[in-house]
């Protein structure tokens, strides 16, 4: 199976959300750039933190031209993932990471275009907030179109040849 699942589309859209200083942001600031968009949140125990150091690795590895490439993080978990948080957190894995939220109904209508799944409920056994999320990392062209998307836990140099051949490097 190639590791880039190619235009099972449509998959994607035009979004505008909230950065964690408060400050609207839109897809469309990022045209020009390659998108690597990654849904997750900010207490996930492995699969997040895996695939965001895998991104942070993969643009690094990039050099002058991972400039090119914007990764952005969208919380599934809004309720829970504070500003503080969501800049904390973001900035552990990349300088250049933007990590967006938004009210429920946005986050769900974005979720929604990339055929996200996610669900974030209290287990009323023990009242522990247990969420599920699927976690593939997105890619976006120059004009926001969807590319693909790599399964969780792409090794970090396949993730670098894959934006290098899609840089046109
Ligand atoms: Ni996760």
């Amino acid at each position: 199976m190639d590791d880039l699942m190619w235009n099972r589309g449509p998959i994607g859209g035009p979004f505008t959300l909230t950065n964690s200083n408060g400050q609207r942001r839109s897809s469309s600031e990022f045209r020009g750039k390659l998108m690597v968009i990654y849904f997750g949140y900010t207490s996930c125990p492995d699969v997040c933190p895996t695939d965001l150091m895998a991104i942070a690795q993969a643009i690094d590895a990039l050099g002058a031209d991972g400039g090119a490439v914007q990764p952005i993080f969208i919380t599934i978990d809004p309720g829970r993932d504070t500003p503080e948080q969501l800049t904390r957190y973001a900035a552990a894995f990349h300088p250049r990471l933007i990590a967006l939220t938004g009210s429920d109904d946005e986050i769900r209508s974005v979720a929604t275009a990339f055929k996200v799944y996610y669900t974030v409920a209290r287990d009323p056994r023990d009242g522990e907030v247990r969420v599920d999320h699927s976690g593939v990392i997105y890619l976006m062209g120059r004009e926001g179109e969807y590319l693909g998307f790599m399964p969780p836990q792409t090794d970090p140099a396949r993730l670098t040849e894959i934006l290098r051949k899609q840089l046109g490097k």
